[in-house]
């Protein structure tokens, strides 16, 4: 019996507004791969869980809520950004903000929250290949990743893009408030016992300080060596 080939992934992790959202889409459709953005699977369980008045820190509630609340992905009409339809609502809007982040963060850190998602993320490993964008996808999730890019960038850059993101999106915010908020979940993020913020040890570094988007691309695509 022959068994079927095994599907590529590249692994793409790194801390927030390094990029890596923009930086896995456009690889993702460079190469013809499909894409998991894990960080909209952990703001949307943390939406849902809000909308449901849980307690975020409430570990056996925010579980039940991972492992009950429908997230699907679907293609913007418009060719716009992919829309995150949770529990039949496109929170696709609510989930962009740093409210949205932080809850996400919150129940991120929950061990029972983390396994209740490895399935669904499993699932998106389909032929021809898969980006994946996230925290501990070259660590945990996928770890026999062939491709593996830890993506970072200073914690000034990463809020000034953050800033400019948000307010093309039109959400009032401010740069100092944007950079406390981004660095608070960074640490919590790395500093958590399960599946911390860390490069995998064969994950290549790539730090886009000062570096325009295509050359973070060209730079990310080299990796990938088919
Ligand atoms: O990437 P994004 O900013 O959308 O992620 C939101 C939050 O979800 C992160 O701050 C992190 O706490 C959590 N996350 C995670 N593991 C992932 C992706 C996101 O813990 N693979």
């Amino acid at each position: 019996m022959s068994r079927s080939p095994v599907v590529p992934v590249l692994a793409i992790d790194g801390p927030s507004g390094s990029g890596k959202g923009t930086v896995s889409r456009l690889v993702a459709d460079h190469l013809g791969w499909r894409l998991l953005d894990s960080g909209a699977l952990y703001r949307a369980v943390g939406y849902a869980a809000g909308m449901a008045g849980l307690d975020l820190s409430d570990a056996e509630a925010v579980t039940r809520c991972a492992e009950t609340t429908k997230i699907q992905f679907r293609a913007a009409a418009d060719g716009g950004d992919t829309r995150v339809i949770v529990n039949g609502h496109d929170a696709t809007d609510e989930l962009r903000t740093e409210t949205a982040g932080a809850a996400a963060s919150a129940i991120a850190s929950v061990p029972s929250v983390r396994q209740a998602l490895v399935a669904l993320q499993l699932g998106f490993r389909k032929a021809p290949g898969l980006v994946a964008d996230g925290r501990d996808m070259g660590t945990v999730i996928f770890p026999d990743a062939p491709f593996k890019v830890f993506l970072t960038a200073s914690a000034a850059e990463r809020a000034k893009r953050r800033y400019k993101q948000l307010k093309e999106k039109g959400l009032s915010v401010t740069l100092a408030g944007l950079q406390r908020e981004i660095e608070a979940r960074d640490s919590r993020d790395a500093s958590r016992a399960v599946a911390p913020l860390k490069p995998a040890v064969d994950a290549v570094l790539v730090d886009s300080t000062g570096m325009g988007i295509g050359d973070v691309v060209a730079k990310v695509l080299a990796v990938v060596k088919l």
